[in-house]
């Protein structure tokens, strides 16, 4: 069975008081995880090590970073590297969430570094794609996002992308309150599963976790995990709240 997973991305918010409080907020109910089902959650870099210390002895959930750099190490002033992730126990990397690409030019060919990077450190990148709203209004959302899949991904061995999480995350639906409906959800992952299964097979394609995130709430996880080809989700604002947030974690199949 396909790993189910509740991830939470914090974004640029929070003080390092107000992180611990959500934390232990979340932290203070058993969540029902399995070995099928995880917790990833997306904190800033500052709090990364406050959050892994955190989560010890927590079954099933793991930290993530916002984002990664492409290169090992060296004189790249501001970025964090896969090694150093490595070294205070993070297991996960968001690449190419739309607001990196957008704000940072982050394009599909620095993000293919970036995944093969997080491969070779094992973390495991949960590798962002999704359309802008003219691309949908032009009915181009299936050719955008193979081509993002194409660009940063089909390069990787058979082994590699087993272990890559994809979110797919519409541009128009994140941080608006526009939730794409199930079904447009439903026909994303089936299409972007159908891309895996012509350049992988249906196997591996079927092993694959692909998230759904924009506008998640408690309100609507359920519906939307539930369809056959979603496989959980990643959470923005709605993560900001722990009783939210574990409302959405209940929504996973
Ligand atoms: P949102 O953000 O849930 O606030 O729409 C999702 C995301 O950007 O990962």
């Amino acid at each position: 069975m396909r790993k189910q997973i509740a991830a939470a991305n914090w974004k640029m918010n929070l003080t390092y008081q107000k992180a611990e409080v959500l934390l232990k907020e979340f932290l203070s109910q058993p969540q029902n995880l399995s070995d099928n089902k995880l917790v990833v959650l997306a904190v800033p870099s500052p709090y990364l090590t406050m959050a892994v210390d955190k989560i010890a002895g927590e079954k099933h959930m793991y930290i993530a970073a916002q984002n990664v750099y492409s290169k090992k190490s060296g004189a790249y002033t501001g970025e964090v590297s896969v090694e150093m992730l490595q070294s205070i126990g993070v297991t996960y990397a968001i690449v190419g969430h739309s607001e990196c690409r957008e704000y940072f030019n982050e394009d599909n060919a620095l993000l293919a570094d970036k995944v093969k990077i997080c491969l070779e450190h094992n973390i495991v990148p949960i590798f962002c794609c999704g359309e802008a709203l003219p691309v949908r209004e032009a009915n181009g959302q299936n050719e955008y996002v193979t081509g993002q899949l194409q660009d940063s991904l089909f390069d990787l061995s058979e082994d590699q992308i087993k272990k890559v999480v994809i979110a797919y995350e519409p541009i128009w639906a994140i941080g608006t309150g526009k939730t794409a409906s199930s079904l447009q959800a439903q026909e994303m992952h089936a299409h972007i599963r159908s891309q895996l299964t012509t350049k992988y097979g249906a196997d591996v394609a079927d092993s694959i976790t692909i998230l759904y995130g924009g506008s998640v709430k408690g309100a609507n996880a359920k519906d939307i995990f539930g369809q056959p080809d979603v496989d959980g989700g990643l959470v923005g604002g709605a993560s900001l709240n722990a009783e939210e947030f574990k409302q959405i974690v209940q929504g996973l199949k």
